[in-house]
C-alpha cells in the first residue's frame, strides 16, 4: 500500500488508514482521508458496497474543481482485505453500532494486527472500555468519534479505555488536527458528549410527535432556534438504524430519560430509515440512491407513511405550541444533558461541552452552547 506522500505536512507518524465498514460514516471518512493526502485501504463484509465506493467516494469529492486534483484524490482509495488492513498504522472502525457484531470483528482481526497499529472505533454510544476488553491489544485501542456530515463537523472526539496508551491518545490527536478537526479527549461513558447531548433532543422531537405537534412545526422550530438541520432530519441524515441501535445504548445506561419510541420501532419496521433508504420523516426523492453522498442534496416532503404512524401514537388530543416553546423544549433537553455532563465530570471544563454542541452539533454559534444559553434563560 502506498505511503503518505512526504512532502505533505504530518503532524505524526500514522501515514496509512485502514477503514472497517463502508457505509455512510466509513466513506464520509475516507473522503476526509484522501482529502488529506492519506492513502486509504477499505473493507466492508457486504460486497455491494464495496462496489460502490469508487462512485460514492467520488460524489463525496464532487466539490473539488480540479480534475488532475481529484484523480490524484481518487487514486489513493484501495479495496482491500482485513488481512491486508493489518498492514495499516492506523485502523478505524465504522460498522454497524452493535457490540456483539464489534466484537467478533475485534477477534478476527487478532492474527493481522501488528504490534503498534493503532485501532480506533467510530462507535457513537458504546463505552470504550467495554470494547477495549474485547480487543487483542488494548493497548492501542481507543475511540475516535468523527461526527455526521463529517466534512462539516470540526470535531472529533478521543475517548480512551482505561488501558490506552499516552503514547496512541498523542497521536490520535496529532492525527486529528492533520485532517483539520478539532480533537476533544473526553472520558468513557456511554454517548460520550455529543451523542449524550444529542440523543436527548432527538428524544424530545418524537415526545413532542407523540402529544401531536407536527413534523413541520418541530422543524421550523428549529431553524428558528438557529440549528442547521432540524431533528427529524438530523434522524434522516443518521439513518434511523443507527439512531435506534444508539437509542438502546443510552435507554439501558439513562432509562430514567431516553424513551424507545414507539414511532422510531415502527419507522424501523417499514424500512424507513431516512435518507440512506430513500425515505424517512421526509421523502428523499426518486434519485436518493445516486446523491448519498451528494451534500447539497435536499429532501422532499414529509412522508404521509410516518404522519400515519405518528397518529396512530398520538397520546391526548394535539397540544398547541408556538414555535419558540417548541425550539426551547428541544434545546432544553440538550442542555440539561449538558449540565448532567458536567457534573458527572466526562469533560474537564463547561465551555468544552458547549464548544462540542456548536462544532459538533451545529448548535448556534451566535447563543454560544447549550450551557451558555440555558444560564441566560434560566437568569431572565
Ligand atoms: P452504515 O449502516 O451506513 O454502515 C455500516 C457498514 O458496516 C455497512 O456497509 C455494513 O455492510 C458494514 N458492516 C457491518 N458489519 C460488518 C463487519 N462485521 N465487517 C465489516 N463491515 C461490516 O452505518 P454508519 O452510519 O456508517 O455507522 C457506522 C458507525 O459509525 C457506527 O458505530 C455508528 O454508531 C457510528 N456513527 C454514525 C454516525 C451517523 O450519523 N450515521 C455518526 C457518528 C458515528
Amino acid at each position: 500500500m502506498a505511503r503518505k506522500n512526504s512532502a505533505t505536512p504530518s503532524f505524526s507518524h500514522v501515514q496509512n488508514i485502514g477503514i472497517i465498514g463502508a457505509g455512510l460514516m466509513g466513506l464520509e471518512i475516507a473522503a476526509l482521508n484522501v482529502r488529506n493526502s492519506f492513502p486509504v485501504m477499505i473493507y466492508d463484509s457486504n460486497p455491494e458496497m464495496l462496489k460502490t465506493v469508487r462512485s460514492r467516494l467520488s460524489m463525496e469529492l464532487s466539490d473539488i474543481e480540479d480534475e488532475k486534483v481529484r484523480d490524484e484524490m481518487m487514486s489513493l482509495i484501495e479495496i482491500g482485505t482485513l488481512e491486508e488492513l493489518g498492514d495499516c498504522d492506523l485502523i478505524i472502525e465504522a460498522i454497524i453500532e452493535k457490540m456483539e457484531v464489534k466484537a467478533e470483528l475485534y477477534q478476527s482481526m487478532k492474527p493481522y494486527l501488528r504490534a503498534n497499529t493503532i485501532f480506533t472505533t467510530n462507535t457513537s454510544t458504546i463505552p470504550i472500555e467495554k470494547l477495549s476488553k474485547v480487543f487483542p491489544l488494548p493497548k492501542n485501542f481507543a475511540g475516535f468519534h468523527f461526527l455526521h456530515p463529517v466534512w462539516n463537523r470540526e470535531l472529533v472526539e478521543i475517548i480512551p479505555s482505561t488501558q490506552t496508551s499516552e503514547g496512541v491518545l498523542q497521536r490520535l490527536s496529532d492525527y486529528a488536527i492533520s485532517l483539520e478537526k478539532t480533537p476533544l479527549c473526553v472520558c468513557d461513558c456511554p454517548g460520550f458528549v455529543v451523542n449524550r447531548l444529542l440523543q436527548p433532543y432527538l428524544n424530545e422531537a418524537l415526545s413532542l410527535l407523540r402529544i401531536g405537534v407536527p413534523m413541520e412545526q418541530i422543524e421550523k422550530a428549529a431553524l428558528q432556534f438557529g440549528m442547521t438541520w432540524g431533528p427529524l432530519r438530523i434522524m434522516d441524515e443518521i439513518g434511523l438504524d443507527t439512531v435506534m441501535h444508539a437509542g438502546k445504548v443510552l435507554y439501558e445506561a439513562y432509562p430514567e430519560r431516553i424513551e424507545l419510541s414507539p414511532i422510531l420501532v415502527y419507522m424501523m419496521k417499514k424500512k424507513l430509515l431516512g435518507r440512506k433508504s430513500g425515505a424517512g420523516f421526509y421523502l428523499w426523492g426518486d434519485d436518493w440512491r445516486e446523491n448519498v453522498h451528494n451534500h447539497a442534496y435536499q429532501p422532499g416532503d414529509f412522508n404521509p407513511q410516518v404522519e400515519k404512524i405518528v397518529r396512530d401514537w398520538q397520546e391526548g388530543e394535539p397540544q398547541k405550541l408556538s414555535l419558540a416553546e417548541i425550539g426551547n423544549r428541544l434545546a432544553m433537553a440538550m442542555a440539561d444533558e449538558a449540565q448532567r455532563i458536567l457534573e458527572d465530570d466526562v469533560v474537564s471544563e463547561q465551555g468544552q461541552i458547549d464548544m462540542a454542541a456548536v462544532i459538533g452539533l451545529a448548535f448556534p454559534e451566535s447563543k454560544r452552547g447549550p450551557l451558555a444559553w440555558k444560564a441566560r434563560e434560566t437568569s431572565r
